[in-house]
């Protein structure tokens, strides 16, 4: 088997390098991981005795038993001697490797009566902008730029890959799932939509009280849809000299169009997107224009970026704002049925017997924010009476603490 590896690393180095039509985009994301360098993967990939080692998990008595691989001792690089003798050998054994494996199956699509497909391995192969590896080396050359650089510093940029949510753990109702389904065949009919001549597209405005979810389903996105997020909040690049925040806002877009494919996540969206009332400062005044005139000039068919905004005051926007989305996601306080989900999944690992239908019929009222503190404080009141178990008095105890929470609230 681990011949098998190191002949598929190889062989696809080796026509990776020879056919200028294939792209980053078809080495087999595990394999490409590896090349990845200061700036970039460079070609011609060179598969170097340590490459060899991470990918097939040892090296040592590998090459003796391959007639057809050559290892310079010198530079520590490995070749083909025969691309022909390692292609039929390859064929032979490797035929599910290849199914897999956009580089070769373009090379064997037409081979003997192998039936792999290129279109199809590229269809199972994750793009590169899905790599953090990817990402990094964007940000490297970006903060080669000094004002970038600072911008960097104030916008959060996750690859899908190190966001630590699951799209199966946020709990959404039919509606915002509708909204989501219809960005995720945006996403992928993005020719279409421009041929048809539908540009104005992929800009979303989650709206709804603290706790809903939407910082949560905007992350989740990233992970779900496979695209890089740029996370910001309006509040961290509004400057107290006004002036730059504009110059800021223009910042935060021109990252995201550089990043792309992406998501651009602006959060706190009310922070600078109010209605403007006639006696403010001219400087803010500019800082909203700047953000609409922003928010026009991008969309997802040519910059290949999703915009979604949040905020938890919608009727403190400016009603030019409201027009510029194409899609309201609302995120409403849960109904029974949605708390009911959000319990289930949050005791899904938690050892103990519960009522969930009595929890989610108990907690009107309640955010999944608040679904989540009331499991923590019960888990951690089992714990501070030295049992690992949960009991259905734990949660009930816990949702009045939390009830009575809210009753100090609107008492002040
Ligand atoms: N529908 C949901 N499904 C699963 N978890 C949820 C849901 N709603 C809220 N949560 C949980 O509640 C916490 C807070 O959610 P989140 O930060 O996304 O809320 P938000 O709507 O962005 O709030 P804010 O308006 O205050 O920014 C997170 O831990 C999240 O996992
Ligand atoms: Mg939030």
């Amino acid at each position: 088997m681990s011949e098998v590896k190191l002949v598929e690393l190889l062989l696809t180095a080796e026509i990776y390098n020879r056919f200028n039509e294939l792209s980053e985009d078809d080495i087999p994301k595990e394999m490409r991981k590896l090349f990845y360098g200061k700036s970039g993967i460079s070609r011609p990939l060179p598969v170097k005795q340590d490459i060899v080692l991470k990918y097939v998990g040892k090296f040592d008595n590998l090459i003796k038993k391959l007639p057809f691989i050559d290892f310079n001792t010198f530079t520590k690089q490995l070749k083909l001697t025969s691309l022909e003798i390692a292609t039929k050998w390859f064929a032979q054994r490797g035929v599910e490797l290849i199914q897999n494996n956009p580089v070769l199956a373009y090379y064997y699509e037409n081979y003997d009566s192998l039936g792999v497909s290129y279109q199809e391995a590229k269809k199972r192969n994750k793009p590169k902008y899905s790599d953090r590896e990817w990402l990094k080396s964007i940000i490297a050359e970006l903060e080669k730029d000094e004002e970038t650089a600072e911008m960097l510093g104030l916008v959060r940029v996750f690859s899908p890959e190190d966001i630590k949510i699951e799209f199966s753990d946020v709990v959404l109702d039919e509606e915002q799932l509708e909204e989501i389904r219809k960005i995720e065949v945006a996403i992928e009919e993005r020719e279409f939509l421009r041929q048809v001549g539908l540009i104005d597209i992929g800009k979303l405005l989650f709206i709804g009280p603290p706790g809903t979810g939407k910082t949560t389903t905007a992350r989740a996105l990233s992970k779900r849809f496979n695209l890089p997020l740029v996370e910001v909040k309006l509040s961290m690049i509004t400057s107290q000299y006004l002036g730059e925040t504009s110059k800021n806002i223009e910042k935060v877009f021109e990252i995201a169009r550089k990043l792309n494919p992406c998501i651009l996540f602006i959060d706190e969206f009310d922070y600078v997107a109010k209605t403007r009332t006639s006696d403010e400062h001219a400087a803010v005044k500019r800082a909203v224009n700047t953000l609409l005139k922003s928010i026009d000039e991008i969309n997802l068919v040519d910059d290949g970026v999703v915009l979604i905004a949040a905020t938890n005051h919608p009727s403190l926007l400016d009603p030019a704002v409201w027009r510029r989305f194409d899609k309201i996601v609302e995120f409403p306080e849960p109904t029974e049925l949605i708390r009911k989900r959000i319990f289930e999944l949050s005791l899904f690992r938690v050892p103990g017997k519960f009522n969930i239908d009595e929890l989610a019929k108990i907690t009107d009222g309640f955010t999944g924010a608040e679904i989540k503190l009331v499991v923590r404080e019960a888990v951690l009141k089992a714990l501070a009476r030295g049992d690992k178990e949960v009991t259905q008095d734990d949660l009930i105890e816990a949702i009045e603490g939390v009830k009575h929470r809210f009753r100090l609230r609107a008492s002040y």
